[in-house]
This record gives C-alpha cells, sequence and structure tokens, in this order.
C-alpha cells in the first residue's frame, strides 16, 4: 500500500470518529473545543499508533482505536496553546482558537481537549493493566511537553543556545509525542517491554527529524502551502538549529525579530540557502530520521514495517 493511501484512510477514520464522539456543540466551550479537531490535519500520530499496533498485532487497531484520538486530542491540546505562546494568527489555513475566540476560552478549548484524552485511553478494549501502563506513558510525556515548551520559550531571550540544547528541546517538545504514538500502539496491541521501548525511541528520534524539517517549513513556505504563520520562528527569536548553525557561521538574525515583509523574509531564506545552512540542517534531520530506521530491524518484516519506514522518511520530504 502507498503512504499517501494510509495517511488518507486514516485521516477518514479519525475525522470521522470525531464527529461520532464530540457532535454535542451546545457551549461556548465545546464549539471551540472542537474547531481545530474538525479541520483535519495531516493526522500523523494516529497514523504512527494504527502501524505499531498492526505491526504487533495485525487486526488489533480496531479494539484500541480511541488510543489513536487520545494521542491525536493530545497534540491538537499542545497546538491551541502553543498558539497563543508563539502569537501565532494562522493554524491548518484557519485562523487560530485564540483569535476566533479569545486566550481564556483558548486556554480552556487545550484543556478540555487534554482531558479528553484521558477518557478515550479508559475506552480502548483491553484489560487494566495496560490501560494504566498507557495512563502513565501519556500522562508523562505530557509533563515532557510542557518542559520542552517551556525551554522553547526560555530560549527565546538566549542567544547562546547550543544544539544539544536545541535537540533535548525539541525531543521532549515533539519527539516525545511521536514516540507516545508508537509505544501506546505497541502496548495496547499486547506487544512486549522492549517492543513498546523500541517504537518510543523510534517516534522519539523521527520526532526530532520533523521539528527540524517544521523549522525549516517555517521559514521557507508560505501560509498557502503550510496553514500557518510564515517565518515566525524568526519573529519570535526561537533557537532553532536554523538559527543556531547560522551563529555559528556568523550570521545573526536577531536584527529580523519583527514583523517581516515578504521581501525580507525572500532576503533571509537566500542568505540562509547561499550559506549552506538549509541543507546542512536537513541532512542533520535526515541522520535522525536514519537512526530512527536503524531501530525497527527489532520487527519481522511485514507491510506495516514498510509503511514505518517510510512515514519516517515522509517526516522531512514533506513540505507542509
Ligand atoms: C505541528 O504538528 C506541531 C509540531 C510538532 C511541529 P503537525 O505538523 O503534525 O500538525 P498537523 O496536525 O498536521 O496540523
Ligand atoms: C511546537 O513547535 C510543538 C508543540 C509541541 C506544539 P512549533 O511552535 O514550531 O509548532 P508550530 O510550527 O507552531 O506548529
Ligand atoms: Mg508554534
Ligand atoms: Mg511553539
Ligand atoms: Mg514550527
Amino acid at each position: 500500500m502507498e503512504l499517501m493511501e494510509y495517511l488518507t484512510s486514516t485521516s477518514k477514520e479519525v475525522s470521522e470518529l470525531f464527529t461520532s464522539y464530540y457532535s454535542d456543540e451546545k457551549t461556548v466551550l465545546s464549539q471551540a473545543s472542537n474547531y481545530l479537531l474538525n479541520v483535519e490535519g495531516k493526522r500523523l500520530r494516529p497514523a504512527l499508533f494504527k502501524l505499531a499496533a498492526e505491526s504487533v498485532a495485525p487486526g488489533s487497531s480496531k479494539d484500541i482505536i480511541s488510543g489513536a484520538l487520545a494521542v491525536e486530542v493530545t497534540h491538537t491540546f499542545t497546538l491551541v496553546h502553543d498558539d497563543i505562546m508563539d502569537g501565532d494568527i494562522s493554524r491548518r489555513g484557519r485562523p487560530t482558537v485564540h483569535v476566533v475566540w479569545n486566550e481564556p476560552i483558548a486556554i480552556l478549548a487545550g484543556d478540555v481537549l487534554f482531558a479528553r484524552a484521558f477518557v478515550l485511553l479508559a475506552d480502548t478494549h483491553v484489560d487494566s493493566s495496560r490501560k494504566i501502563e498507557a495512563v502513565r506513558i501519556l500522562g508523562k510525556a505530557s509533563e515532557d511537553i510542557c518542559e520542552g515548551q517551556q525551554m522553547d520559550m526560555a530560549f527565546e531571550t538566549r542567544t547562546d543556545v547550543s544544539a544539544a540544547e536545541y535537540l533535548e528541546m525539541v525531543r521532549k517538545k515533539t519527539g516525545v509525542l511521536y514516540g507516545t504514538a508508537g509505544a501506546l500502539g505497541a502496548l495496547l496491541a499486547g506487544a512486549a517491554p522492549d517492543i513498546v521501548s523500541a517504537f518510543m525511541t523510534f517516534g522519539e528520534h523521527i520526532g526530532i527529524a520533523f521539528q527540524i524539517q517544521d523549522d525549516i517549513i517555517d521559514l521557507t513556505r508560505d501560509t498557502a502551502i503550510s496553514g500557518k504563520d510564515q517565518a515566525s520562528d524568526i519573529r519570535e527569536g526561537k533557537q532553532t538549529l536554523i538559527a543556531i548553525r547560522a551563529r555559528e557561521k556568523g550570521i545573526d538574525l536577531t536584527p529580523y525579530q519583527h514583523d517581516l515583509t515578504s521581501e525580507e523574509i525572500q532576503e533571509i531564506i537566500s542568505l540562509l540557502t547561499d550559506a549552506g545552512i538549509i541543507a546542512e540542517v536537513t541532512a542533520e534531520a535526515q541522520a535522525y530520521v536514519d537512526s530512527g530506521i536503524a531501530g525497527l530491524s527489532i520487527l519481522p518484516d511485514s507491510m506495516e514495517k514498510e509503511l514505518l519506514v517510510r512515514i519516517a522518511q515522509f517526516f522531512i520530504d514533506r513540505a507542509y
């Protein structure tokens, strides 16, 4: 099966389930909570969850699909809060939740989404001991995401952030949730602990690569493609790997920390491309994809394993 076909069918399945779970929209808060869930993102985390589950036990994902939704609502919660922190106005090609409503409603909508994650985990059809372990993994991951986001924000006021610090920050804010998607899929499908932990490591590695590519997309793709505010990372003074490698080559991006015109954005892209920084950072992301894929050798060959390899590469080949 082609990866794109798999992603499209997963996306449709996830959207239909969300519609059936959360059709009651009587209150403003329920409308704000459902808003971003109903605008389809790439749904990569549910896809990773399902592939992990099916690679462990073919046919298992039906009974545990609410676990995939738990990961996706957690992701959606982080996006709603992240857009407040980053001061962004576009997400998935639509105005952000705090722009459509206001910040207090967006904070509460994020909280509602996060609360739903644990109800969804409780709704999986597996024995209680696996559910409890799943709650532990998702709870721990959520704390890591918050730590990663705090590091991301704290780095904005520093100009000496190292590549090692950046990598730890993105492992926490992005890698851990991909790790959790794979680990929960495997765990709830009945995998042994070494397989669950292999999926956690796989997700963390490809998640780091995913965030490096996200940072490249932030700079190089306009809102029509990415659905998000272009060059918001430069405006906010984010210490991305791009900014760090640029600084090491004597390129200072701090004078660009303001609302940027499209001419200024093009100027920055040319500057960084000509200095070889985009290519260098892309190669660093590829190395994380490769080490993630190497960790899959623990799995027997299957169609799911092949799709896991393709999804890993897609994490950095994507343009949106
Ligand atoms: C965006 O994630 C947030 C990051 C971790 C960079 P995605 O790019 O997966 O967002 P959607 O769900 O497809 O919109
Ligand atoms: C945030 O990273 C990742 C999260 C945990 C939400 P970004 O701030 O780069 O994500 P985008 O680019 O806004 O999606
Ligand atoms: Mg952001
Ligand atoms: Mg952010
Ligand atoms: Mg980004």
